[in-house]
């Protein structure tokens, strides 16, 4: 795995793989003096802001001993212009490896293409990869197993998140039902590349949510959207976890948010207060997650 890109590009084995590079990661913590790193500098280069991507990307590549330099945009000559492929053939002859967060997803294939050194999608507006390899830790670390999975995304059906769990679902077989009102759905065209049958387009609520083993949400208002915010809080009102919700999940199903949240938008305060054990140690997987992504890509 020399980039880390999307979940589509990953293989059910790879997927696996990290899964379980990362609960090593986080058993050995402080404990193993593994230096993957030592000796490299890596560049994070963002373009929307970021608290959980960015610290747990500085950490992890500081406890492998490697260097770390974030630049936003308004730090470098991308924001005045200069095109992508030539920022990626300057840092691809000074950095080791680079993690990207921007909006467009052709962006960081370009800048790993250009630089020709390990990239890392650290989010687009078409996918959140590495937000769902801790996803799907956690919810091992709390089920103990992937198996008989059926999970709720609940809310914008077509925003990065909810894209790279359809591609999850794809790789791993699992039942996913992407709840969410006709116009945040994916388009047909997307559509037409998922083969899993067991990835469902429920557009009411209570349907989407019944039985299923983990109900999951995220923001109603991704970053770059904001123009959007009032129609879309309105558009997706009838989406939120609550109580109510909740009933028509499994007993003891989990309740997980990416992070950051919104109580009384897409998720109430009492929901996300009861889960908040979870969602936080889905927030600390992250950290974990990201350790073996970038073991990955140097190996
Ligand atoms: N979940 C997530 O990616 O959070 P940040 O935007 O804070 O990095
Ligand atoms: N869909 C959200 C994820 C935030 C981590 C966004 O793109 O803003």
């Amino acid at each position: 795995m020399k980039h880390f890109l999307s979940i589509e590009k990953l293989t059910r084995a790879e997927i696996l793989d990290l899964l379980e590079s990362a609960r090593g990661y986080k058993a050995t913590r402080g404990k193993s003096d593994s230096r993957p790193l030592q000796g490299q500098t890596w560049a994070l280069l963002f373009n929307k802001p970021s608290t959980r991507t960015r610290v747990s990307f500085e950490v992890g590549i500081r406890e492998f001993a490697g260097g770390v330099m974030f630049l936003s945009q308004g730090d470098i000559q991308l924001g005045r212009g200069e095109p992508i492929r030539d920022t990626a053939r300057v840092l691809g002859r000074m950095v080791h490896g680079a993690v990207i967060r921007t909006f467009a997803q052709n962006d960081v294939e370009e800048f790993a293409r250009y630089s020709g050194i390990p990239t890392i999608n650290a989010l687009t507006d078409e996918e959140h990869p590495c937000q769902i390899i801790a996803d799907l830790l956690t919810i091992f670390e709390k089920r103990g197993t992937l198996e008989d999975l059926k999970v709720c995304f609940i809310g914008d059906g077509d925003c990065n998140v909810a894209r790279s769990w359809i591609w999850a679902a794809e790789r791993l077989g699992f039942e996913l039902r992407i709840t969410a009102p006709a116009n945040y759905q994916p388009s047909p065209d997307f559509k037409r590349r998922i083969t899993n049958p067991k990835i469902y387009f429920p557009r009411v609520a209570a349907e989407g949510a019944a039985g299923v083993s983990v109900l999951y949400t995220d923001v109603w208002v991704s970053m770059g959207k904001e123009v959007e915010s009032a129609q879309r809080l309105s558009d997706l009102a009838q989406f939120q976890i609550n109580r109510e919700l909740l009933q028509a999940a499994a007993p003891g199903a989990l309740v997980l948010h990416c992070l950051p949240a919104y109580r009384g938008k897409e998720i109430t305060e009492e929901i996300l207060e009861a889960h908040a054990q979870t969602i936080f140690d889905q927030a600390e997987n992250r950290l974990h997650a990201q350790k073996a992504i970038l073991a990955g890509v140097v190996r």
